[in-house]
């Protein structure tokens, strides 16, 4: 029993030293910060709390792996081990989301969906095609599908090609499952909630789990946003690069929206997070309306 408190004591001195070393090691932090830039495009400036922060989410990585300083992890990470890189990643991407967010831009995409299936109607089969480019846990492409299949109730005939992408694959693991809390779910009407999840309990707390068949419309993969081009075959109507790009610099953030719009089609809709708007520069895009910029014809 004394041993195994004295080991844990012992655990979290270790662990307490290990994150104020970290803490204060900025040639340390400013080489992980590169390699952070390098990896996904954030941009963590060197300042008190951005080594704070960075220190606080890597201190329990390295721990567990029983890496006792930036440089031995820097060397694990420039070795290209892609489970370390993912993890890393994981660690320092900011995963903030939730149902409805900027609730404004919901209502735009209601009312503008009329007049784009309207043009796409003329086709064969009518398709269309959404990306939702920074998904995290799964709540905004899925407020994006409700609001589509809402908006557009007669769409059996319709083919929709819902692409939702992330560079954290955990974040993007949560998003396929589907499956959230009743504070997560607190922000969608009754009536959505009840038609579009279905609820279980275990050990008396509910889950509310999106139900398969919606899930299903949805394909979820990883990408990352700061490679050089995208691999796309098709071209997007509707596109969403929401709170992510306020992690980069201006100038890595208006490449990545000149690539995001080069793979629109022409009238397609970009919507960006309300305090993003500033970064949009290419001349493919016209602003449309609050964070949301339409693709020239
Ligand atoms: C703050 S969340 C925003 C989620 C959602 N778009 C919203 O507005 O609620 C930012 C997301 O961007 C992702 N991200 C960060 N860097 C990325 C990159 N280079 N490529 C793709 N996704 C990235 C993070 O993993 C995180 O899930």
């Amino acid at each position: 029993m004394h041993e195994n408190i004295a080991s844990i004591e012992r655990h979290l001195t270790n662990s307490r030293e290990l994150l104020q070393q970290l803490q204060h090691d900025d040639f340390g932090f400013q080489k992980m910060a590169l390699a952070l830039k390098e990896l996904a495009g954030i941009h963590m400036i060197p300042n008190e709390k951005n080594r704070c922060l960075m220190a606080g989410r890597l201190s329990s990585v390295l721990f567990k792996s029983g890496i006792r300083d930036y440089s031995e992890y820097h060397r694990l990470i420039r070795s290209g081990n892609a489970a370390a890189i993912q993890e890393f990643i994981s660690a320092l991407t900011t995963n903030t989301t939730e149902f409805f967010r900027e609730a404004r831009h919901f209502e735009v995409l209601r009312e503008l969906l009329p007049e784009l299936a309207a043009a796409k109607r003329k086709q064969l089969v009518p398709e269309i095609r959404i990306w939702c480019a920074a998904a995290s846990t799964g709540q905004e492409p899925y407020t994006i599908l409700m609001t589509l299949l809402e908006s557009l109730p007669s769409l059996a005939d319709w083919q929709i090609r819902f692409l939702a992408t992330d560079i954290d694959q955990t974040v993007l693991a949560r998003a396929a499952a589907g499956v959230y809390t009743a504070a997560e779910v607190a922000g969608i009407p009754p009536n959505l909630r009840q038609k579009y999840f279905s609820t279980r309990t275990s050990d008396k707390v509910t889950s509310y789990v999106v139900l398969p068949q919606y899930r299903n419309m949805i394909r979820f993969a990883p990408m990352n946003l700061s490679e050089a081009s995208y691999p796309f075959q098709h071209r997007f109507d509707i596109a969403f690069c929401r709170n992510v790009l306020i992690y980069f610099d201006r100038d890595s953030a208006g490449k990545v929206i000149e690539k995001i719009a080069s793979h629109l089609n022409p009238g397609g809709f970009l919507f960006v997070g309300h305090s993003e708007t500033g970064l949009t520069k290419t001349s493919l895009l016209k602003p449309f309306a609050n964070a949301i910029y339409r693709r020239n014809p």
